[in-house]
């Protein structure tokens, strides 16, 4: 399976910016030995998929709600993310999860929306430094897959250890090995033979220096990039460090 690079933008971004962050990915996308993801703030979605419409780089939106429709003030659902052009969602980012007490149970019903209007959910995983110190993150890890992913998961494990977003550092080699390896085979002993299928990706200060020592670990599918994915030259230069 090919690997994915996804870029979440976070909150960054105006309509002006569309021709600087997205535009520039069309061309490159053609010949990388990976598949390429933007995920731009909401209100840029239907901008960028038309920037980058017939392009290889597929876009997808960094949160849904998990009612379709409905008195919900403020809220964007998974069948509007798709109107708007998007047909992937990171869903239970740790940014998220942090600011708005977002639970393994929201986490699964906005999952459970999403594929049923036919995005592909990206689900985030990862353990805070205390959690890690205190020799506990696949405990925690473990209780995020089992709580956060539904039954009819159809989508992809993103592992983003919490302390590592944002902050330049990153785990060992061999945390990366376990952790990865670790979730593989909760995800087997959850969905079986589906289990093998569904992409594991690494996430937290994943950027050109450190991408082709993270990438190609056993049973990382790829990247969730933030910062780096703001600027498209090292954005790309994390999807050359995929090995063809
Ligand atoms: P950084 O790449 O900026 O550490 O962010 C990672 C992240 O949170 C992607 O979702």
């Amino acid at each position: 399976m090919r690997a994915l690079i996804a870029g979440n933008w976070k909150m960054h971004g105006l309509l002006a910016d569309v021709a600087t962050l997205a535009a520039p990915l069309r061309e490159p996308a053609e010949s990388l030995a990976c598949d390429l993801l933007v995920c731009p703030p909401a209100t840029l979605i239907a901008a960028v998929a038309a920037a980058l419409a017939g392009s290889k780089v597929a876009v997808g939106a960094q949160d849904c709600h998990a009612k379709h429709t409905g008195p919900h003030t403020g809220e964007v659902s998974a069948a509007m993310l798709k109107d708007a052009g998007a047909a992937w969602v990171i869903l239970g980012h740790s940014e998220r999860r942090a600011d708005y007490a977002e639970s393994d149970a929201i986490v699964r019903d906005k999952a459970e929306a999403a594929i049923a209007c036919g995005l592909t959910p990206i689900v985030c995983v990862g353990e805070t430094g205390t959690q890690k110190a205190a020799g506990r993150a696949e405990e925690v890890v473990g209780g995020q897959l089992l709580g956060s992913l539904p039954d009819d998961f159809a989508g992809i494990v993103a592992y983003e250890p919490i302390w590592a977003i944002g902050t330049g550092h990153i785990p060992t080699e061999a945390d990366v090995i376990a952790m990865h390896a670790f979730i593989r085979a909760e995800l087997v002993r959850r969905f079986g033979l589906a289990g093998h299928g569904f992409r594991i990706l690494y996430g937290g200060s994943v950027k050109p220096a450190n991408a082709a020592a993270l990438l190609n670990l056993p049973e990382v599918g790829g990247a969730l990039v933030g910062g780096a994915s703001l600027k498209p030259e090292d954005f790309l230069a994390v999807a050359r460090a995929v090995a063809g």
